[in-house]
């Protein structure tokens, strides 16, 4: 009998070895530990035994039901244990691998010139204001030296609104009543950058909306050459330091003496081409000397302040800069314009 059941642990160890899988090693205890295996059913027949031998093949059999467990659950936590480290080599996970990049905004090129253009101001002294892009008539025209049915105001044509006086701006030139209202009698330095709206035919250099940016300084000393030095020198902080300007005689009604300033052509550098009509010159603003009447709406004597004001369409500036060759890829939205910059 202890023979046999020396037999019985030796194969059950064996027959162990080969189970490699959480199926095998279940049929394995099934076989050598489950109710019909050999090992109980030598338990089963304890009673017909001898009395002498029943406690000496009742231990040995004891002893080898505990090493057939204890190698069972060992070869149960090995196999977990390797089923584990394939899955960790199949599905490896290399976390020094760079992220995907997420698709991120960016800012819109008009945003982009705008900002050009405010911090060559900033650097040359002048602060940024915000006024309104609703205003009032008086603001918009007639504290601008443009009194009701002034002819001068068809050169803007305007959105009106259903409150009465009340339109979107034309232009950023009101802003300059405001900030004079605001710091009268201090000098002033200051930009005025903003959108406008125009009730335009829209074409490859008009559009209904546009930033303008309006440039006012005030002071007791202030010339024309000023004017002149601040155009020039905004010119060569955007397009470099051999830029020429130049600034011809016009008419605004705000500005006494006023004129309309050209930057020199930057796609034939001033040899004379088809976008700037073969004048080697292309038109950026109008400027001149704050009329009297519009220092004192703004709260200054006249007798003893000047100034000087003038206007730039900022999406201009850009379109020279990147010679883009209409205005109306600035508002369409198209993704392939927009992702150049
Ligand atoms: N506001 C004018 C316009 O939109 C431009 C302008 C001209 C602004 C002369 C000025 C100026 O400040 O002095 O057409």
């Amino acid at each position: 009998m202890l023979t046999e059941l020396d037999q019985i642990e030796r194969k059950a160890l064996q027959a162990l070895e080969s189970s490699q899988d959480e199926a095998t090693l279940e049929a394995w205890r099934v076989a050598h530990l489950g109710r019909s295996s050999p090992l109980m059913l030598v338990f089963d027949q304890l009673g017909s035994l001898a009395k002498d031998e029943r406690p000496i093949i009742g231990r040995r059999a004891n002893e080898i039901k505990r090493v057939l467990e204890a190698a069972y659950s060992a070869r149960s936590e090995s196999l977990r244990q390797s089923a584990l480290q394939r899955s960790l080599q199949s599905e490896r996970l290399d976390v020094t691998l760079p992220g995907r990049a997420l698709p991120v905004g960016r800012l819109h090129p008009a945003t982009i010139s705008l900002r050009t253009i405010i911090r060559a101001f900033a650097d040359m002294g002048f602060q940024v204001y915000r006024s309104p892009e609703v205003e009032t008539d008086d603001f918009n025209f007639g504290l601008l030296n443009m009194p009701p049915n002034h002819p001068a105001r068809d050169k803007w044509d305007t959105y009106y609104t259903n409150m009465p006086n009340t339109s979107l701006r034309p232009h950023t030139s009101p802003g300059q009543i405001h900030v004079m209202r605001q710091y009268a009698p201090e000098p002033i330095r200051a930009i005025l950058p903003g959108m406008c709206y125009r009730y335009e035919q829209v074409s490859a250099n008009h559009e209904t909306q546009f930033n303008q940016l309006e440039v006012l300084a005030v002071g007791r000393n202030i010339t024309f050459g000023d004017l002149k030095g601040t155009i020039s020198n905004f010119a060569r902080r955007m397009f470099g330091e051999n830029f020429r300007t130049r600034i011809r005689p016009s008419y605004f009604p705000f500005t006494e003496p006023s004129a309309e300033y050209d930057f020199e052509c930057l796609l034939c550098g001033g040899k004379g081409c088809s976008v700037c009509a073969g004048t080697g010159w292309l038109e950026i603003g109008g400027c001149g000397m704050v009329h009297p009447i519009v220092l004192q709406n703004g709260g200054y004597d006249p007798e003893k302040f000047s100034g000087f004001a003038a206007g730039l369409g900022t999406e201009r500036i850009m379109m020279l800069k990147h010679r883009i060759e209409d205005i109306r890829y600035f508002w369409a939205n198209d993704m392939r314009f927009l992702e150049q910059f």
